[in-house]
């Protein structure tokens, strides 16, 4: 096999605490594949994970690899996997940590395999940005034609797809996004885009029927005043918002979970250019640290991807 590097940490902390290690060969459980990964997406998660602020909900052991998608290669296949064979081209979720390494075992129930006409670095755009925009849309309930969505950080990974898949149920999309990201948001097809800097969104959106937060903070807070009754907000970011649910409002933390069938279908829907993927910027696997840290910061709209073959 060859050799396979990693980006880990050791301990919680801040860029440097993101290391590039020589790791073993991982094992391969039944139900499993051994993945080379040509491409994986940098997301917000990587940095909260880094900096330990998730470590009291989801405790890790440490070294960890982080990294939490990708697309790649079958290198081998695990005991009582159907469907795959090596050589084959994936991608997916994984539903834990691992992809910012040469080779990854992954569960294959999480895996689709990638379609032709769609590349390593954009496959790994697409597993956890569209299946999150897709499930938490829905986290409150079907959408129904004519209703009102307002998605904070439209302009993002999640809120790209969000925009497109809200419009594409017959809902009026509001946005929330930087003046910068107006137009981008705008051509994803965005009713109304709010600046979120210039503007108080609070004072402009009213009788929203569903809220997707991808921001939290006081944006999350205030966004209980725009909600029509019997309006939810569906939160991505804040995994408390149970406990700061005003009584007779509706407010649900959403996890992303696996769904190789769904990707697979956003995957084909890029490939005929139903679905718009934005990729902000490609970065080579020496940069992982430096990008999760621009994604924590802020970047242009649209996924950073980081390429292992460049
Ligand atoms: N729970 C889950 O399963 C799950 C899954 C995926 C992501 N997430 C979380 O969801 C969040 C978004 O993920 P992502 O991948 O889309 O991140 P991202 O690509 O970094 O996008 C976040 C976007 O939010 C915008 N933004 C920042 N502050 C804002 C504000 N105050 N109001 C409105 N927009 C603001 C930024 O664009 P502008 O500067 O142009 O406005 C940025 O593009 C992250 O916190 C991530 O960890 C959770």
């Amino acid at each position: 096999m060859k050799r396979n590097q990693a980006f880990r940490i050791h301990a919680y902390g801040g860029p440097d605490a993101l290391r590039r290690d020589d790791v073993p060969e991982p094992e391969v459980a039944a139900g499993q594949l051994l993945v080379e990964v040509k491409a994986a997406g940098i997301n917000g998660l990587d940095a909260k994970i880094r900096e330990g602020l998730l470590r009291g909900a989801f405790p890790l052991p440490l070294p960890a690899t982080l990294g939490v998608e990708l697309a790649g290669v079958v290198s081998r296949v695990g005991e009582g996997v159907t469907g795959f064979k090596v050589g084959d081209r994936v991608m997916g979720p994984l539903a834990g940590l691992g992809a910012y390494a040469n080779f990854v075992a992954v569960n294959a129930a999480n895996l689709a395999l990638t379609p032709e006409g769609l590349d390593d670095v954009a496959a790994a755009a697409l597993p956890v940005a569209s299946l999150a925009a897709w499930q938490s849309l829905r986290a409150a309930g079907e959408l129904t034609p004519g209703q009102k969505v307002l998605i904070h950080g439209a302009a993002g990974g999640v809120g790209g797809f969000a925009v497109q898949f809200a419009k594409a149920e017959g809902a009026t999309v509001w946005a929330t996004a930087s003046a910068t990201s107006r137009d981008h948001v705008l051509k994803l097809g965005a009713d109304v885009v709010i600046d979120r800097n210039a503007q108080r969104f609070e004072s402009l959106a009213e009788g929203i029927d569903l809220v997707l937060d991808l921001v939290g903070g006081d944006v999350l807070d205030r966004s209980w005043q725009v909600l029509a009754p019997g309006g939810a907000i569906v939160s991505a970011v804040d995994l408390g918002i149970s406990a700061k649910t005003p009584v007779g409002r509706k407010g649900i933390a959403f996890a992303t979970r696996p769904d190789a069938a769904r990707l697979r279908l956003a995957a084909e829907a890029v490939v005929s250019g139903k679905l718009r993927s934005t990729i902000a910027e490609v970065v080579g696997f020496d940069q992982i640290p430096a990008a999760v840290e621009r994604v924590r910061i802020g970047h242009a709209p649209g996924k950073i991807v980081a390429d292992f073959t460049r």
